[in-house]
Parts: C-alpha cells; structure tokens; sequence
C-alpha cells in the first residue's frame, strides 16, 4: 500500500451499512439524513453499498447503469458468479448512487466464507444465527466488489466507511488481504453495550471492570461481539457518535476512537416562524380526530387543554427508559389530580412490538366516530338545503326564519340517536391499539398495569400504546411519524442507553420541545454546547449522578411543569426549540466525516500528504491552525446562550492526537469524578 500512487485530492467514497435504502432505525436516518452534504462533496464519486430488501427496494430505488466503467466491470463480474445485484440510484433527496447485494443469492457461498473467515481471523461462526450469517454474506460481498474494483481503478484513492458491526466485517478482510482502500469504521453503539444495559447491570460504574469475553459468551453473542471488535481494530480510523459511546468503546472494544461524528439532520428552514407553528395546529388537528374516536363513550375532555406528550423508537425497554417514563407518567397523574388541574395528557407510546393487527375496540372507536361525523355531515346538508327553501319560500313573511324543529326533521332525530348510541361502552378505552403477540408478558403492559394507568374518566393522564411505527396509511392514527411529532407538544426520551438517540434530535428541529438524558449522546451534546438547555425547551434529566428515584421525580416534575405553561408560553417555546435547528445541521456537522475520511488518507497514504500542507492548503484544512471551519457566528441563532466552543463542528473532536488523550478527556463526561460521586470513594 504504501508504493500506492493514487491520487488522494479527489477520492472515491463508498459508504456501507445494513440500513441503506432499508429501514431498522436511527442508522437510516443518518445515511439517509447525511446524503445531501455529501453529495455535494463527492458528486458521482460517491456510492453507498447495502443489503437488497426486495420488501423496500423496489420503492426506493431506481436501476440505473453504472457511469464508472470499473464499477461496470466489478458488477458485472460478480453478476457473472451468480450474485444478484441491483445498481441504481436512491430516490431520496442528493440521489446517490447506489450498490444492494442480494445476500440471499450467495448463501451457497455460506460456509466457504465461515471456514475462510475462521482461517483468517479465528471468528467462529455458529449455525442458525440469521443476522451473523447476513452479516458475513455482506461483509464478504463488499470485501469482494472492493478488492476487484481497486484492481481494476488503479488512479484513484477509495475510502471505504463502514457503519457498525453488522457492515464492519469487510473492514478485516480488507486488511487481510492488503486490499488497498482505506477504512473508517463507525460504531453506533456497542453489541455489549445494548445487552448489558438491557439487563440490570450498573453500566456506568462498571465499564471499566467487565470481562468483556465473558459477557458476551454468557449472551451468546461472542461471535458477533469477534466481528465488531475486528472491524473497530482493523480500522484505519474508528470513530463513533457520541462522546459517552466513545469512552463505552474504549472498554468495551478496547480501542480507543479516532473521534467522535456526532449525528446531524438534513435541516429546512422556514421562511417565517409561523409556518411550523401552522404546521403543528394541522397535524394536532389530526391527533384530535383520532383521540376522539379511540375514547369515544369517555371522551370527557376538552381538547384545547389537552396536551401530547409521546415517546418513540425501537422497542428496548429499559434502554429507551419506557419504565421510567410509565412511571413518571403515574407520578403527573397523581400531582394533577391532586392540584385539581383541568388538563388531560395523553401520553403516547411508539414502539415496534410483535401483533396480531389491531384490536377490534380500536377500529371500532375511529368506525363510529366516522359514523356521527358522516350522519352530522348529512344532517347539516339537509338542513341547509331546508333552511335555504325555507328562506326562499317565506321571504316577505315573519315566518321566514325557521324554527329549530322545521329544520330538524324526526328521521334526522332518529339517525343522529342511533348514532350517538352507538358512542356507549361499558369498557375503558383501551391501553393498547393492536392484540400482542405476547399481551401477558409484555413489559410496557405489565408496567402500565402496575401503575394502574387505564384511561378511567378521572385520569388526568391517558395512555395510547401504539405498538407500530407510524405511518399515514394507518387505519388508526394516520400519520406519519413527521406529521405526528409535529402535533405532539413534548417528547420524553428518558434513555439508560442511548450513544445518540435521533428522536429529540428530531424534536428539536422540529421545534418540539423534549426531554432527554445525561446518558444519551444528544443529551449530552446539547449539554456540552448550550449554557442552559432546559430555557430553550431541551430538557435533560441526570440519570448519572443521582438515584433513578430522584430521576424519575426530576422527569415527572418537568413533565408537571410543562404542563402548567399557557399557551402562549409553549408557542414560545416552540419558537425557541426551533431556533436551536442549526446546531444539528449536517451542513454544519458533515465537517467531521470529512476530517474522518482526510485521517484515513493520511494513515494509508501518508507519503501523498509529505509537503502537501503548504502548497495549497489541502492538509491545513482539517487538523492544526488554519482550520476551515463552519461559518457560524451569523448563521447561529441569536438566543441560546452557546458555551465556549466557537461551532457546534468544533464538539466533534476528531485530531491526530485524540489518542494520546486520557480517559478522563471525553467531552461532557468527567467520568473520574462520576464515578467517585456514585461510589463514595475514589476507584481508579
Ligand atoms: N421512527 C420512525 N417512525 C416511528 C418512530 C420512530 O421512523 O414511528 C424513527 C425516528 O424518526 C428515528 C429512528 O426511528 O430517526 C430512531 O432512531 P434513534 O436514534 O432514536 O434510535 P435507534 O432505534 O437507532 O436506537
Ligand atoms: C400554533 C398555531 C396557533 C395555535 C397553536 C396551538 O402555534 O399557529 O394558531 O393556537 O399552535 O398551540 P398548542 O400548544 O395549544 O397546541
Ligand atoms: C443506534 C443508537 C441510537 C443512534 C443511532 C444512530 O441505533 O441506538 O442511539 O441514534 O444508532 O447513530
């Protein structure tokens, strides 16, 4: 590699991960989200490689040929050997290029490619474990397109980004066979990490003890855990989100990260204000109508002072902290109750459970509601068309204003009773809007048993567990998630484990104010970079340095307050939330995948970059003094009160020296002192 002559000014960049062009979670939306910016940074010299989900694909992506001939050839070649491919472009905006291998076409290759990859790197490989045998199958297709592809492209230098251990396999087989591209390895979080925290495992204070081969063969995940551990090692650079993943990482990877990339989104700006404040009445308006129709027969509040709080994401229960939020729900109940407070909070709950569909009750409620909305909309057509008759009719005379039972006719009467009958039920309305696979045993359900939160008239706080993602062609709650956080007044995101959670991140952009967590990536972020975040309606509960009793008081007791605010005052508030969009810009945020992908260039081609600092300026431009940076000062909002760094690029901390750095350097986490508070005494 290093008699490598290839051009390093104007790279080729492929980018791979398992969620491209197909949705699981928060790493769609970064590969998604991050398009734009770096499009515009790599044009056609940017192509993003993933699995082919015919379920997704179809819709999101259009065939096209390949413009780059040795793309072409690649393609072609592996075609050739019987692996399906489909190459076209992404419909999502920036349009990128990209490369879906069908896995499924190449599992014959399945255990040539387990017994070479514990030849070559001692990773065992257990049967029946779909996701280790997806990740192999993809890890050894991209090893093989790039390894072909750079045999051919002789000119140029290729970066190859990886995201997260089910795409990091090719990352040490790159190595292995001195395939020569360089490699970024992003982790979003830990395999160890999840699992751990998912238990009951004091994470935190431990990070440094855990015998790391140990937890994971007892969870049976070594071999997944062997994959990731290489790919993080391989690695030319290894970065990852956050800096509370970063130092997670250290432990429990046992390598330290080049840097931190923290995630942004892909930000529009509105022209005026009150556009996205109009935006939130419609899609508030929507809510309504469903809210009305799930607690018809109960539907004793007014829904001008009702509020929707709601929190979302992949179904991990204590790692979400849905237990603490289901708590702290129990808790708003009982202060509102107690000071007599006229509001009524619904609380929603999105999370991806196994179902059988929705519940009867559930259609029902938006059926009959449909149903008196229908017969009032007749009945109103009717006595227009009466009351215009009448009026024509009798206009000389007194009479010519009809009285209320003119226009009512007893047919109309009779319809409208029915109707209204059919609103009785001698149940509550329900918890949950579909049957559960597992209703007995489900977390969320026991715990909103335990707390006894079940929708009766006298709750002031009502709970909607929707155990889905959303989307507008729903029968029920027809939205899409946008459109349903924009109607919502607060998310509540009160994480154990989160190395960034996108969902207050969208919030925020959104100009929905919500809460989050000192232990999650974005908590964190806002906290490293705003004076005071709870002014600006991002609200952080510490569940680091106090007892989760006290976390969950903290929760309810903002969540209280919240609720005590006018109107006028979360129109405010919204307004401020909104301001903060810029923080969380890719356009700002990009910058630290580039200083990534330049430490990449230079660790493989460091002879490139000899004398290259100041004849044009190339390296300067990343790492020492004459950094280009984001321009921020007049783009940045006014109001929020920033900390001492000069850009939110600047909280990314990707340097040549963040290595040398010590533990204890991790922005936001003074975690020598933390764990000395928790524990009493001094551990380290
Ligand atoms: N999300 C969604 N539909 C829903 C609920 C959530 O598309 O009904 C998305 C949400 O927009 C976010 C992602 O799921 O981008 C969750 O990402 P996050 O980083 O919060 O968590 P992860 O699932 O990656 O742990
Ligand atoms: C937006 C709209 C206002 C509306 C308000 C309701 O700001 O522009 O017309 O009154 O939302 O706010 P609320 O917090 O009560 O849902
Ligand atoms: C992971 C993390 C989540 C993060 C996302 C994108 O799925 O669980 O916190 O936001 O990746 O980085």
């Amino acid at each position: 590699m290093a008699d490598s002559k290839r051009d390093i000014h104007n790279p080729i960049l492929f980018e791979c991960a398992w969620e491209v062009a197909n949705k699981v979670g928060g790493i769609y939306t970064v590969i998604k989200t991050k398009v734009p910016v770096t499009v515009s940074e790599f044009g056609d010299r940017y192509t993003l490689i993933g699995p082919l989900s015919y379920k997704t694909a179809p819709m999101e992506v259009e065939a096209e040929e390949p413009k780059d001939p040795h793309v072409a050839a690649t393609i072609e070649s592996m075609r050739a050997q019987g692996v399906k491919i489909l190459y076209g472009r992404w419909l999502i905006e920036g349009n990128p290029q990209v490369l879906l291998f069908d896995t499924a076409s190449v599992t014959s290759k399945l255990d040539e490619w387990k017994a070479d990859l514990w030849n070559l790197a001692g990773i065992p490989s257990p049967p029946n474990d779909q996701e280790t045998n997806d990740t192999i199958i993809l890890g050894y297709l991209a090893a093989w397109f790039l390894g072909d592809y750079v045999s051919r492209q002789l000119k140029t230098a290729v970066i190859a980004h990886f995201h997260e251990w089910q795409a990091g396999l090719a990352i040490p087989l790159c190595r292995k066979r001195h395939i020569d591209v360089t490699t970024v390895f992003t982790t979003h979080a830990t395999l160890l990490g999840r699992y751990l925290c998912a238990g009951s495992v004091d994470f935190y204070n431990n990070l440094q003890y855990f015998d790391v081969d140990h937890e994971a063969g007892k969870r049976g995940i070594y071999h997944r855990y062997c994959i990731e551990r290489s790919a993080a090692h391989c690695a030319d650079v290894f970065t990852t989100v956050s800096h509370i993943t970063a130092y997670e990482s250290e432990h429990l990877l046992k390598r330290k990260p080049d840097g931190v990339l923290p995630n942004g989104l892909n930000v529009v700006k509105f022209q005026a204000m009150h556009e996205f404040q109009n935006l939130h009445a419609q899609s508030k308006a929507k809510i309504n109508e469903f809210i009305r129709g799930h607690f018809y027969g109960s539907y004793d509040f007014d829904l001008e002072n009702t509020l929707y709080m709601f929190t979302a994401g992949r179904y991990e229960y204590r790692n979400k902290g849905v237990d603490m939020f289901i708590e702290a729900l129990a808790r708003l109940n009982y202060r509102l109750q107690k000071a007599g407070s006229t509001v009524t909070v619904v609380a929603f709950i999105i999370m991806p459970a196994a179902t059988h569909s929705y519940t009867v009750e559930a259609l029902k409620g938006q059926a009959v509601t449909k149903q008196l909305r229908d017969t009032v909309t007749e009945i109103q057509n009717r006595v227009g068309a009466r009351l215009f008759d009448h009026a024509a009719r009798f206009h000389g005379e007194q009479k010519a204003v009809p009285t209320p039972d003119e226009l009512l006719s007893e047919e109309d009467k009779v319809l409208l009773k029915r109707r209204i009958f059919a609103l009785k039920r001698n149940s509550l309305p329900p918890v949950v809007t579909h049957n559960m696979a597992d209703d007995a045993n489900d977390p969320i359900l026991n715990q909103i048993r335990r707390v006894k939160l079940f929708n009766h008239n006298h709750d002031r706080v009502k709970v909607v567990f929707h155990p889905d993602f959303l989307n507008s062609n729903n029968p029920i709650l027809g939205l899409d998630y946008e459109e349903f956080v924009r109607g919502c007044h607060l998310g509540v995101f009160p994480s154990y484990y989160e190395p960034w959670g996108y969902t207050p991140a969208e919030c925020t952009v959104m100009g929905v104010p919500s809460i989050t967590t000192n232990l999650s990536g974005f908590g964190c972020f806002m906290q490293d970079l705003i004076e005071r975040p709870e002014e600006e309606g991002c609200y952080i509960i510490d569940r680091r340095m106090q007892s989760v009793e006290d976390s969950v008081n903290n929760l309810s007791a903002n969540m209280f307050e919240f609720t005590q605010k006018t109107r006028r005052q979360r129109i405010n508030q919204r307004n401020r939330v909104e301001r903060l969009s810029p923080l969380l810009d890719w356009k700002n945020l990009g910058i630290e995948y580039s200083k990534a992908r330049q430490l990449a260039l230079r660790r493989a081609y460091p002879d490139a970059f000899y004398g290259e600092e100041d004849h044009d300026g190339f390296a300067d431009d990343y790492f020492g003094g004459g950094v280009e940076r984001m321009k921020s000062t007049n783009s940045m909002p006014a109001s929020p009160r920033l900390k001492g760094y000069a850009t939110p690029g600047d909280i990314g901390t990707l340097t040549e020296d963040m290595q040398a750095l010590d533990t204890g350097d991790y922005r936001g986490v003074n975690w020598k002192d933390h764990v000395r508070s928790r524990s009493g005494s001094v551990i380290s």
